[in-house]
């Protein structure tokens, strides 16, 4: 007979857990981390002696508000901080979203390729995930909508996505929120907005402005290069920075990662030579990757989602066993529901070059 023993809410235990990009390749003196869309160049070095100099005072409990923080990004892109919440990570807000606004046998909305947090957020609410269908992996707006009823409490849509490396016009952004009931939350992912170079594409500051059920997620872990630090921040109508704040913890940022996101914030040249650096590379792994004869879809954040056959040794599976011998660590994201792909983050020239380089050979190896 089983001992009776606390229980987790329905949902919890239908999680598959989170599995991050891999980090190491035994045997292999020199890696190059590529799986996890961290920023090649680093952060800006005003941010590494902000978080330094943080650092001699880790007895104070941090500003709980993150009152400079928000100022600083309230600046940076001309917004009432007073609408802004910080949060441990985007990923943080995006679990706080769903706490505040899912219940039990509620659903939320997301993209069958989009960023997975979305599903694992959903279910430990006790709310039910719904993954609609994708087109040439882009978000479909119309099947987006089609999938609304009476129980869909949220929507969330990465812009650009994640894994897929593909964006919604802003018409299509407003396209999608029109067609929304107004008590549907509309959850404008843009972890990796700063890349985008499109001038069909806004992050969602202006449908937030305007509108009381749309919030906008932005992270300091990609182009600010801050992701061991834990930072996001979320633009929001009050009345849902109002709810945000009521559950978030009282101090759920830290005091050296306040420093280091204002520094940060306000290093706009260290943004734009990232920026830089990621157009110019993220062009020619797209170019290069294609003339060797496998797809790429074409991208607009830091990273390239790249399609392998399924034939015997040039599986993707094959790709990232040789490409980990070589130190080279790319994402494998069967979990995403791709298992014939790889994600590849821009990294240094060095690093891109050995990739490029590499998968020449592995496809050398096995002829088609
Ligand atoms: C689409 C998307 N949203 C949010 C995040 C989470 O970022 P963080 O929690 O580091 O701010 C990521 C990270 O990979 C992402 O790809």
């Amino acid at each position: 007979m089983s001992v009776p023993r606390p229980k987790p809410r329905p949902g919890v235990l239908d999680i598959a857990p989170y599995v991050p990009g891999k980090s190491s390749a035994p045997g292999v003196a020199k890696v190059f981390k590529l799986s996890s869309n961290e920023t090649p160049l680093g952060p800006s070095p005003k941010a590494i002696a902000a978080y330094q100099a943080a650092g001699a005072h880790l007895e104070d409990y941090p500003d709980g508000a993150a009152s400079e923080l928000r100022e600083a990004i309230g600046r940076a892109f001309g917004l009432d901080p007073e609408r802004i919440v910080c949060g441990a990570g985007s990923d943080d807000l995006l679990h706080l979203l769903a706490q505040a606004y899912l219940s039990d046998g509620d659903e939320a909305i997301h993209t069958v390729h989009g960023f997975l947090i979305y599903p694992i957020a959903t279910l430990g609410t006790g709310a039910r995930p719904i993954a609609v269908p994708e087109t040439d992996y882009t978000a479909n707006v119309d099947a987006i909508l089609a999938a609304v009823t009476n129980k869909t409490k949220i929507v969330f849509l990465a812009n650009p996505n994640n894994p897929t490396g593909t964006a919604l016009s802003f018409d299509e952004v407003r396209r999608l929120h029109r067609g929304l009931p107004p008590h549907v939350l509309l959850v404008l992912d843009a972890a990796y907005a700063e890349y985008v170079r499109r001038n069909d594409y806004e992050a969602g500051i202006e449908l937030v402005a305007t509108s009381e059920n749309v919030v906008m997620c932005r992270t300091f872990s990609k182009i600010h290069g801050l992701a061991a630090l834990r930072l996001g921040w979320m633009f929001a109508p009050t009345h849902i920075v109002d709810a945000v704040n009521r559950i978030r913890g009282p101090f759920n940022i830290n005091g050296p990662a306040i420093a280091a996101g204002i520094a940060a914030m306000e290093d706009v040249e260290h943004q734009e030579r990232s920026r830089e650096h990621n157009t110019r590379w993220l062009a020619w792994l797209t170019e290069e990757i294609g003339k060797l004869g496998l797809k790429v879809t074409p991208s607009v954040a830091n990273f390239v989602l790249i399609h392998f056959p399924e034939t015997k040794g040039r599986t993707a599976k094959d790709a990232d066993a040789f490409l980990t011998a070589r130190g080279l660590i790319l994402r494998y994201v069967a979990a995403y529901k791709l298992p014939n792909a790889l994600r590849l983050s821009v990294g240094t020239e060095e690093a891109n070059r050995l990739v490029v380089a590499a998968l020449k050979d592995f496809l050398a190896k096995t002829p088609a």
